[in-house]
């Protein structure tokens, strides 16, 4: 898979999501993510359903468990047939690993697996304070990417920011999701830290995941085009 915009649909039902995806041209399938609100609203169904229309899934589900449940419940979305599945890194190379022979089809197919990090509402002093880790942000996000890597994960989700450092440490092929962007004079909502689709591909991301600038727009299907214009081109 090469580099792509994602589109958030970061709706609470299946009506919302189904207006939304019906304003862009029959013959017009933008990737999208499907977040734990809309599935835990509607089930695997909806997941069949998009599929159907003919959208590539990303499905933001982060698991976090033991290894073994990990992985039966990976099988189950990999029999959804979706394209990009994530989970926490913290649930530590074991589960990570479990996770991918949960994900992995009879006939040796699966969905792409990206881990999280640190979610960025952590910041450092949560992190030390809560979870009592001492090290930098910076180098605990660089570790945790390094231990999915060397778990066979196919990437991380992290922001444009990082997307450099970390392909700088796991290698140019190791796939950067990358969330916060906004066009150049966007209204940010409440992200803090964000980039325009064309300054995250100079940062190296692979995919960029773009929520309320294409879902909020008066025409959604220009806000994505456009996207996808200055992020390939
Ligand atoms: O609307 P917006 O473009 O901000 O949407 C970004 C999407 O990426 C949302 O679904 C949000 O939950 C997700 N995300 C994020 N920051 C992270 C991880 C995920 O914004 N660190």
């Amino acid at each position: 898979m090469g580099k792509d915009v994602i589109v958030a649909c970061d709706f609470a039902s299946a009506g919302a999501v189904y207006a939304f995806l019906d304003r862009f041209p029959a013959g017009e399938k933008p990737f999208v993510k499907i977040g734990m609100e809309l599935y835990y609203a509607e089930g695997p169904a909806i997941v069949r359903e998009i599929k159907k229309r003919g959208h590539r899934i990303f499905l933001d589900l982060k698991l976090h468990d033991i290894p073994n449940t990990v992985k039966k419940a990976m099988a189950v979305l990999s029999n959804l047939d979706v394209d990009l599945v994530n989970l926490h890194a913290a649930g530590t190379r074991a589960m990570m690993e479990a996770a991918l022979e949960g994900l992995t089809r009879p006939d040796g197919t699966r969905p792409l697996l990206i881990a999280v990090t640190q979610l960025t509402s952590t910041d450092q002093e949560s992190l030390e304070r809560e979870l009592l880790i001492r090290e930098p942000m910076e180098q605990v996000v660089l570790h945790y990417a390094a231990a999915a890597k060397a778990a066979g994960l196919d990437g991380v989700v992290c922001s444009p920011l990082e997307a450099a450092a970390v392909h700088e440490r796991c290698g140019r092929d190791f796939l950067t999701v990358t969330p916060g962007v906004r066009f150049a004079e966007g209204d940010r909502g409440d992200q803090k830290r964000v980039m325009t689709p064309a300054q995250a591909r100079q940062a190296g991301s692979d995919y960029i995941v773009v929520g309320r600038p294409i879902t909020a727009a008066a025409d959604p299907a220009a806000a994505y085009r456009r996207c996808v214009e200055e992020f390939l081109n």
